[in-house]
């Protein structure tokens, strides 16, 4: 396997914990749903769905969605929630970086949080705008890396093996400047904006210890260092600690993020 495909497998086997985090992120899917302007009868591509919040809200509002994930177990609860809503709703298993649809197949291609984790930043982005319609709509939320989540990521990595050369960190997703360069000449009027997901924790510690059970990154390096390491372990969760109390107030811990919109030319 190459760096690329070693990567993805590591996303594909630390994302399978995630769904109970949908509780937090339905919220801010309704918020994307609405920065991209979904209209009822729009085709709409999910791209990096996890349980598929952004598609079964867009086709809650009528639109004719499509949800494709890299991880099996989160489109297992997918298809659980489009059952639940009544909705209709096209999943597929698969890669970003390789989507299997016909070009201009979509009117607005979105992605939660989703495809800032794939290795190759311009090719994810190339099949994202390669299956939009010329003047469809590409809107993606992402963290950026001064704020919470971004910051949480850097001390995570600060722990971990570097990341292979060539593959980019994904919070410079979160990065206007970079997303200008990477969107470039191929789209027209970006448009950002941000928002803020609203996390209820009782300390620090116990939004350290949802993120530790859930997010894909953390939930490795926990299982890689509470075995060879347990010191580098504890010093890890103060780190975590420090910074999550920064963000915690009243039992809630402000996670802001950047909203991107821009039209495919
Ligand atoms: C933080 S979760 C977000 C899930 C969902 N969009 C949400 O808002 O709840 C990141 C998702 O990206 C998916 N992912 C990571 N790399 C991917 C890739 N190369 N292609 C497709 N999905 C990918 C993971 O499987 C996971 O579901």
């Amino acid at each position: 396997m190459d760096v690329f495909e070693t990567f993805k497998a590591a996303q594909k086997a630390g994302w399978a914990h995630f769904a109970p985090l949908q509780a937090i992120t339905t919220t801010s899917a309704a918020r994307l749903v609405m920065h991209a302007g979904i209209r009822p009868g729009a085709r709409v591509l999910d791209v990096a769905c996890g349980t598929g919040v952004v598609a079964v809200t867009a086709a809650r509002s009528g639109a004719r969605a499509t949800g494709l994930d890299l991880t099996p177990e989160l489109l297992e609860a997918a298809r659980a929630n489009s059952r639940t809503a009544a909705v209709e709703i096209d999943w597929h298993e698969g890669d970003v970086e390789q989507l299997p649809f016909d070009a201009a197949a979509f009117d607005v291609v979105v992605s939660q949080f989703g495809h800032m984790f794939a290795p190759r930043p311009e090719v994810a982005i190339g099949e994202m705008l390669r299956v939009l319609k010329p003047g469809g709509t590409i809107a993606f939320s992402t963290w950026p890396p001064e704020l919470f989540v971004g910051r949480m990521f850097a001390v995570v990595a600060r722990y971990m093996p570097p990341l292979p050369p060539g593959i980019p960190p994904p919070v410079l997703w979160g990065e206007p400047t970079v997303i200008r360069e990477r969107l470039a000449s191929a789209v027209r009027d970006i448009v950002f904006d941000r928002a803020t997901m609203l996390v209820p924790a009782l300390s620090p510690q116990h939004h350290r210890q949802m993120t530790e059970r859930t997010a894909g990154p953390v939930l490795k390096l926990v299982e890689s260092l509470s075995a060879a390491d347990p010191a580098k372990l504890a010093a890890f969760r103060q780190e975590y600690d420090a910074l999550a109390a920064q963000y915690l107030e009243h039992n809630i811990a402000r996670q802001d993020y950047l909203m991107t919109r821009a039209t495919k030319v």
